[in-house]
């Protein structure tokens, strides 16, 4: 009789094909929150980030030595517990930092220039003549683009921006080497709030970062200025952006992430008609999901055979 194979857990929302590298090297069953009789036997967990893995959830796996996120950004897994059990943590970085920042530029673009009022008005019937003063936006050219943590997916977007002719700077706990390449001037938060024209958010969420786009840093951003949010909503505290883009402190916002997900219809972020919401499509290119299941798969496989993980948070 030959060896069973080890048992994983992914999330059933993965479609099946995009994991085929686990094909004959593991079993695989649902990730559900339904205890199984079988959860003791599981040596592997591969969630998505909607996922919460807290405590509880690894006390259901004892035997889990890896836990692979199918996402860059790890703030829905308790690290603290996963490192008291011995479980090592992977994500997917690289692969979808290029998606990330499409969209973080995409947003930019739009909420600059208006889309999304004027598309729904010459939809709805509110396009008259050509007017001289008709859905005046801003222009990005000569523009300071200010970058809230130059990691990659910082970076990528920094690297757009200067395409469509912004100075770049940005702010961070150190200086980072891709700086230099992007002629980017490294400034103390405040200094970057209040000089940038367009402030991008680019840090992971951690308890340090937890509303760090507050009211004190909204109130310090110029009236004309976007704030576009591609990396985790609870980085910006919503209720000051919506008081903020009422009170005209800051001129527009695009968020690709919000708090919570998903933003009830409601919300009046969603009304208000200098705020762009996209419902979290970062990485959300066939190429770049496809991508992310893979790398996850080789991160849970590692783990599973007790290599190092390719990444490793
Ligand atoms: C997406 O938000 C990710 O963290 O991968």
């Amino acid at each position: 009789m030959s060896e069973p194979l080890p048992l994983v857990v992914v999330s059933p929302e993965i479609p099946r094909p995009w994991c085929e590298a686990l094909d004959e090297r593991v079993e695989v069953r649902p990730l559900t929150d339904q205890p199984h009789d079988w959860d003791t036997r599981v040596v592997g967990i591969l969630p998505i980030l909607t996922t919460r893995v807290d405590g509880a959830l690894l006390d259901r796996f004892p035997r889990a030595r890896v836990v692979s996120n199918m996402a860059v950004g790890v703030d829905n897994i308790d690290l603290e517990a996963c490192r008291a059990r011995g479980v090592v943590v992977g994500n997917t970085p690289g692969v979808l930092t290029d998606a990330t920042a499409e969209v973080a530029m995409m947003l930019t673009l739009a909420v600059a220039r208006n889309l999304a009022v004027a598309t729904l008005d010459a939809r709805e019937g509110r396009w008259g003549p050509w007017h001289p003063t008709g859905w005046i936006g801003e222009g990005l050219t000569g523009r300071r683009f200010g970058v809230i943590g130059l990691g990659a997916i910082g970076a990528a977007t920094a690297a757009r921006a200067r395409a469509f002719g912004c100075h770049i700077d940005y702010a961070g706990p150190r200086p980072r080497p891709a700086a230099a390449e992007l002629q980017a001037r490294h400034l103390p938060l405040d200094a970057l709030l209040e000089e940038a024209d367009i402030v991008s958010v680019h840090c992971p969420l951690t308890l340090e970062t937890r509303h760090l786009v507050d009211s004190v840093a909204l109130r310090r951003m110029k009236p004309d200025a976007i704030l576009i949010n591609t990396a985790r909503g609870d980085v910006v505290d919503q209720a000051a952006l919506l008081r903020a883009l009422d009170e005209g402190w800051i001129s527009g916002a695009g968020l690709d992430v919000t708090s919570p997900e998903p933003l009830p219809p409601t919300h009046p972020l969603f009304a208000h008609p200098r705020c762009l919401i996209a419902p979290h499509i970062g990485s959300a290119t066939r190429q770049t999901r496809r991508a992310m299941a893979a790398l996850a798969c080789q991160n849970l496989l590692a783990g599973v055979e007790g290599a190092p993980l390719p990444h490793q948070v």
